[in-house]
């Protein structure tokens, strides 16, 4: 796979979305940076970054006409091809929290971002940002998160990780042509953080409540059952997993 180097960038997502308004860009190139200084998270949020031991990426793939109404298979292609791509790295305990964040050992150390191009129904390509926490050793303001170096005692190359994981990622979204929607979807509830357990969410006013993760729709909506055995599905904005 083609990779464009770059020392130092605002986001990798942003600059591969510019490059492909005004080039022919080659399905599957890469960018690559040693140095992010303004990486985009989910919901407008700022990515952290730490040079010489973060990873930030972003891989270009082209689909011939994928149905709008099915981009959340992307989503779950990708967050199954870097869960694949950790643990052929030795990295342990790897699950996704829905929708697409990449825990080890029940805290975050990779985030996804894919930014799709539409035309007209279909979506006719993706931009997919990967941010991992290789070497990072503090985390004081994001309790929640961690590092594979913290994980597993190792050091690595951040070029590695990120070839063992785009390798992954594009081996999964190659199977969005072979594999069925179903078996798609199965698969990537089965690696979901926390399913068929009781936990608990907070909503927007707050409130929490007690469920259990069933799966999710179709439409990457998560199913929860609910104490009253009711099922309701979630947006991101709608809910939050407390743990
Ligand atoms: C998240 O909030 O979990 C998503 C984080 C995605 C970060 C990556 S780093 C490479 C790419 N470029 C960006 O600006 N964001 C993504």
């Amino acid at each position: 796979m083609r990779t464009i180097k770059i020392s130092a960038i605002g986001s990798t997502n942003d600059y591969l979305k510019e490059l492909i308004k005004n080039t022919e860009v080659e399905d599957g190139t890469i960018v690559h940076t040693k140095h992010q200084t303004h990486g985009k998270g989910q919901r407008g949020a700022h990515w952290f970054f730490e040079i010489g031991k973060s990873l930030a990426f972003s891989v270009f793939m082209k689909f011939s006409s994928w149905p709008v109404q099915d981009q959340f298979y992307i989503n779950f292609a990708v967050s199954m091809g870097v869960k694949i791509g950790l643990e052929s790295m030795g990295i342990p305990k790897v699950a996704i929290k829905w929708p697409n964040d990449i825990l080890s050992d029940g805290k975050k150390v990779c985030g996804i971002l894919v930014e799709n191009q539409f035309q007209s129904m279909h979506i006719s390509s993706s931009v997919i940002g990967i941010g991992v926490n290789v070497n990072n050793t503090s985390f004081t303001r994001f309790p929640h998160a961690s590092s594979l170096l913290l994980n597993t005692g190792i050091r690595y190359n951040p070029e590695e990780v990120m070839h063992a994981i785009s390798q992954s990622v594009v081996k999964q979204l190659k199977k969005l042509d072979t594999s069925t929607k179903e078996a798609l979807k199965q698969e990537y509830e089965s690696y979901l953080f926390r399913k068929d357990e009781v936990v608990v969410f907070e909503d927007t006013l707050d409130r929490k409540f007690q469920g259990i993760i069933e799966g999710v729709t179709e439409q990457g909506l998560l199913c929860v059952r609910k104490k009253d055995r009711s099922l309701q599905h979630f947006q991101l904005k709608e809910i939050k997993l407390l743990y």
